[in-house]
């Protein structure tokens, strides 16, 4: 819905930037190198409906409160100066759930994007939507279509919300976009992966480097199928609504142990050959 592009002089990011800290978070924040940030972190907010049950409240009064645990991921994130953010707010498996909760999460996205923007221009944020955004409710369109305008001029972090997100639906919606180029053009009929990932949503990003899933299940629930291939995957039992800044830190800390090898040997590791083959389109 949207044409973004990594802005390239995103500044380091400086412990400063978070204002106080708690002594948890001081801790935290003396394991992570700021120079070697993931680019791009994705996260399934999992678990709303339970963190309400836990507490004899309806649903939403979970989804409700998972709004603040967005908040302080965003700013957080923004602040740390990575350079995209997705959350996945709603896919189009969720259309299977009762009205009254859809209703209500398509309330509740309106009401944050008015809500938050001071937020979001404050900390440069560009705000960009992944989905099928064209069968939303027609609201939430103008809402979705007015908050990537207004902050379509920033040149901090890509805030991506994905919804009414597939991941094979963005696919299927790639593959479909080559195929009208291909006969509007009459071009070759090879397909790479480049093009693939040019005509996906998330066109113009780095893929994810980190996906993190709260509330404890080991899924992937069709989110950038694509995109997540070689990402570091970050799960934590503790439910969307108390995913707080040390949970954040914690993720990121934990991504920065991991030994990123890209299906190659480990760095450092005597390699006398170059590699046999680069990775196949
Ligand atoms: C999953 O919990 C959560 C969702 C489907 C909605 C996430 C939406 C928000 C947190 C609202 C705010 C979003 C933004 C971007 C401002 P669940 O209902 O599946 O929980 P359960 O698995 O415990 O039932």
């Amino acid at each position: 819905m949207s044409q973004t592009k990594i802005h390239p002089t995103l500044a380091r990011p400086t412990l400063e930037s978070l204002g106080p800290v708690t002594a948890e978070e001081a801790q935290l924040l003396e394991r992570l190198d700021l120079s070697r940030m993931p680019r791009h972190v994705a996260v399934i907010m999992d678990g709303n409906g339970r963190w309400a049950q836990k507490r004899h409240l309806p649903r939403i009064a979970g989804h409700r409160s998972g709004t603040q645990s967005a908040r302080t991921t965003i700013e957080t994130c923004a602040r740390l100066k990575i350079e995209a953010l997705t959350l996945y707010a709603f896919s189009v498996e969720n259309w299977r759930r009762p009205q009254t909760e859809i209703d209500f999460l398509m309330q509740l996205l309106r009401e944050y994007l008015k809500k938050e923007m001071p937020l979001l221009q404050r900390n440069e944020i560009r705000m960009r939507f992944l989905g099928r955004i064209e069968e939303l409710p027609a609201a939430v369109q103008n809402d979705a279509r007015e908050a990537m305008e207004k902050t379509a001029g920033n040149k901090g972090m890509v805030l991506c919300v994905a919804l009414n997100y597939g991941g094979r639906a963005e696919i299927v919606d790639a593959m479909n976009a080559i195929l009208r180029e291909h006969n509007g053009h009459g071009a070759s009929s090879r397909i790479t992966a480049e093009q693939i990932a040019q005509h996906l949503y998330t066109e113009g990003l780095p893929d994810p480097d980190l996906l993190i899933r709260t509330s404890g299940e080991l899924r992937v629930s069709n989110f950038l199928l694509w995109q997540i291939a070689y990402a570091e995957i970050f799960v934590t039992d503790t439910l969307w609504p108390d995913f707080n800044r040390a949970r954040l830190l914690e993720a990121l800390v934990e991504f920065q142990k991991r030994e990123r090898r890209y299906g190659g040997i480990r760095e450092g590791q005597p390699a006398n050959e170059k590699p046999a083959r680069v990775a196949g389109n």
